[in-house]
């Protein structure tokens, strides 16, 4: 006979937070959201840490290096969508390793022989009025000259003039070997008067910009998530068919942590592919997604670094829908979170969890917390923003930016969701949407962080550790979570 479940299967929005005495120094700026990545043994530290307890979805519409770059300085982790050729990913792995803080790649390059019209052109699409002259237009080309909004007079200046005739040649810039510290680049910079430092190789080549406005930005980043090297940290999605290519190749860009991308990783599949990556390297290495304690169990025992919950709550899902498949996010977090406890009693190892999908607002991240995870992933949160790679459009009257499912017809990432077979047998578990458009993700992040912040400062705890071990939380009834919101008042908007 089947196995009934006696429990509801429940999501983050049915429950409430109860305050706890706030003492005295429980104020936001003391409260530490650092949290354990990867597995650590009693009494150990755990070899990587989060400083913020968010990492982004392994997706297209997600996690490429721009945002991966923009989490990191920001105290989280991205993982690398995998549903890409091996090389590419590698590519955005080693974009994200080589990142400098200060050290900016030029995206806007010409050659001498574009004219102003390009000049122009090129500073409306990418919005940056200074330009790096190479030989062959690339960012990495042989640098020839720089030009910049001082260079030239629209009013007066024919459109077809060629860039040679009014670039600052490289003979009369100021330039900065590869190599050089960002304080020392600002010394030069503050030396000549500049607004920007090319930075060449021994054979010219352009390799960087520094920018006088970049001074003062690693001050502005307190939490940036860093290596041995001071480089940024950097995670990768794979999958249990081609491991054995990708994860060499990821390993050799340089990647810090990996994770198995599954809507069901409750599976031999993963099992293999765990002890596979286990026996040749010390990366470590997360698996998932799972929703009970008989899933954690099988994936903690055969060495996964980290478990990730979810089925079937993610924004663009439709696994529920499609197979019938899932938990509520809550439930499932809960039920493992004991499951890891009992694993911790018993083996002595700390397996840390990861809730994947399903946060809508910023207190279901508190309440996750609570609950026993020790980060989220999350996927709608982060495509909202300027860094992710949706593009931003406008509906209506509205800026949106695309989002989209890994198990939509546009990602086609059938490794996710493959259970083998005939191909022609696929079918989708993910939609393609838009999201509203929210800005940069390090101002959206301060005010999420806030609230994550203040509501621990109402439960009295400084600590993840704190808030799992002491959080107070009720189950609310539909009409209290109605009472929740503003109601019997008529809004003045
Ligand atoms: P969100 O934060 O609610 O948008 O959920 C993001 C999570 O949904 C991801 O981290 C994945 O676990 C999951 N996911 C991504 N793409 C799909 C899909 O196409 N179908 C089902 N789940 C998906």
């Amino acid at each position: 006979m089947a196995v009934y479940l006696d429990d509801v299967s429940r999501t983050f929005g049915e429950y409430l937070l109860i305050p706890g005495l706030t003492r005295k120094e429980c104020t936001p700026e003391s409260v530490s959201l650092q949290t354990p990545l990867v597995r650590f043994r009693k009494g150990e530290e755990a070899s990587i840490r989060l400083n913020v307890p968010l990492v982004s979805a392994i997706m297209q519409s997600v996690s490429g290096p721009e945002l991966s770059i923009a989490l990191a300085r920001n105290g989280g982790l991205s993982f690398i969508f995998g549903s890409q050729p091996i090389a590419s990913q590698s590519e955005m792995v080693r974009r994200v390793k080589k990142f400098k803080a200060g050290f900016v790649v030029s995206d806007a390059n010409l050659t001498p022989k574009h004219t102003l019209t390009d000049v122009l052109a090129l500073g409306a699409q990418t919005g940056h009025s200074t330009i790096g002259v190479t030989d062959d237009g690339t960012a990495n080309g042989r640098l020839l000259g720089l030009v910049t909004s001082r260079d030239y007079r629209i009013e007066t200046d024919a459109p077809e003039t060629k860039v040679a005739m009014f670039m600052t040649p490289f003979e009369d810039l100021i330039v900065g070997s590869l190599g050089i510290t960002l304080r020392e680049a600002n010394n030069i910079i503050w030396g000549h008067k500049l607004n920007t430092l090319p930075i060449i190789d021994g054979e010219q080549r352009l390799q960087y910009f520094v920018f006088r406005k970049d001074y003062d930005s690693h001050r502005a980043y307190p939490y940036e998530l860093l290596g041995r090297d001071k480089e940024l940290l950097v995670g990768a999605g794979i999958n249990t068919r081609d491991f054995k290519e990708r994860v060499p190749a990821l390993v050799e860009a340089g990647v810090d942590v990996l994770c198995l991308d599954s809507s069901d990783g409750f599976s031999e599949w993963q099992a293999e592919t765990l002890e596979w990556i286990k026996g040749r390297y010390d990366v470590p290495v997360g698996a998932g997604n799972v929703v009970d304690g008989d899933g954690f169990h099988y994936l903690a025992s055969r060495g996964a670094d980290f478990v990730k919950v979810g089925i079937g709550g993610g924004s663009i899902c439709i696994t529920r829908e499609q197979k019938g498949i899932g938990r509520g996010q809550a439930t499932a977090v809960m039920d493992v979170a004991s499951a890891r406890d009992a694993y911790y009693q018993k083996t002595g190892y700390y397996v840390p969890l990861c809730s994947d999908g399903g946060l809508v607002h910023d207190y279901h991240m508190v309440l996750a917390l609570a609950m026993g995870a020790d980060f989220l992933m999350m996927g709608r949160y982060f495509a909202r923003f300027d860094e992710a790679p949706g593009k931003k459009l406008t509906v209506g009257n509205n800026f949106v930016k695309e989002y989209w499912g890994e198990g939509s017809n546009r990602a086609k990432n059938w490794q996710r969701y493959d259970a083998g077979g005939v191909e022609a047998l696929k079918f989708e578990e993910g939609v393609d949407s838009f999201v509203p458009y929210a800005g940069k993700l390090k101002d959206n992040l301060a005010v999420t962080l806030g609230k994550i912040r203040a509501t621990m400062c109402s439960c009295g705890t400084l600590s993840i550790q704190e808030l799992q071990a002491n959080a107070k939380i009720t189950l609310v009834s539909a009409t209290s979570i109605v009472e929740g919101g503003a109601h019997d008042v008529t809004l003045r908007e």
